[in-house]
């Protein structure tokens, strides 16, 4: 059976090292087309490291990556086109100096869509993170949940298939937590957007997820749908992450 109709993300064997020190190792796994995979594990685990790894901003040590059924291309402008099929939300958001609207727009125009449909998407992006009144103002300015919208409606303007994010909600408020997790959760049923998404927020995760990644110490711990794994982890790490008794 051809089943790149399901698996959008294929890995197999990939380790990366910093030096000498081994900061990540995953076998094996699939991402399911339309799936929403939380990513757990304390801090230092691996998780950052990982999405940067599936956006291609880096390379891995050894083991491969298929997308979309095929190997990552080495030629760099089809890297580029399969690049730009996903979309990366930082750790910490890095807006450029600019309006709150250039800053969404920006990758529209870079990719050469016309001023018009960039106007009315980018608008209608701002309204639904809440910022539709901001943006003229300077992305410098704004407060750390509003950068962090913005961070998010500049990858949600682009309308990826595959959206990377890593703790897009640690300094938004209980509200705008709300409003992004029904944002994600919007592409997902609506646009069968596949997401990846790192968070320390358990409840989070349970909320969001289809399936989930225990990461710790560099090793992919524990893989399976959400529900299994928090109703009952196979390996006693998981638990005691998820039970909050792990001391790191
Ligand atoms: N460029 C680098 N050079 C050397 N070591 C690095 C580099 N990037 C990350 N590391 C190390 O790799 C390990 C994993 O880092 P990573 O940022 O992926 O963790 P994380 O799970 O995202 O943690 P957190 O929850 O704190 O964000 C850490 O020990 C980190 O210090
Ligand atoms: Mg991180």
């Amino acid at each position: 059976m051809n089943n790149t109709n399901t698996e959008i993300i294929a890995i197999s064997g990939l380790i990366k090292k910093y030096g000498s020190k081994e900061v990540l190792r995953v076998d094996k796994l699939n991402v399911r087309r339309g799936s929403i995979t939380g990513i757990i594990g304390p801090s230092g685990a691996g998780k950052t490291t990982f999405l940067r790894i599936l956006n291609l901003l880096d390379t891995p040590t050894k083991g491969e990556l298929c997308y979309f059924g095929r190997p990552v291309p080495s030629a760099p402008e089809a890297k580029l086109t399969l690049q730009r099929r996903m979309m990366m939300v930082f750790q910490k958001p890095a807006l450029f100096d600019m309006s709150v609207s250039d800053n969404v727009a920006f990758g529209m125009r870079a990719r050469g869509f016309s001023a018009r449909e960039t106007e009315e998407r980018s608008q209608s992006v701002l309204k639904k993170v809440g910022l539709e009144s901001q943006g003229r103002q300077r992305a410098k300015t704004l407060s750390g949940g509003e950068a962090q919208r913005v961070a998010l409606a500049r990858a949600l303007v682009l309308e990826p298939e595959i959206l990377l994010l890593d703790e897009p909600t640690a300094n938004l408020d209980p509200a705008n937590v709300e409003l992004l997790e029904s944002m994600i959760t919007f592409l997902n049923s609506e646009y069968k957007t596949t997401v990846l998404i790192v968070t320390h927020n358990l409840f989070q995760a349970r909320r969001l997820s289809t399936e989930l990644l225990f990461l710790y110490q560099g090793r992919l711990v524990e893989e399976g749908t959400a529900h299994r794994i928090f109703q009952s982890p196979r390996h006693e790490e998981t638990r005691s992450f998820i039970e909050g008794r792990m001391i790191y």
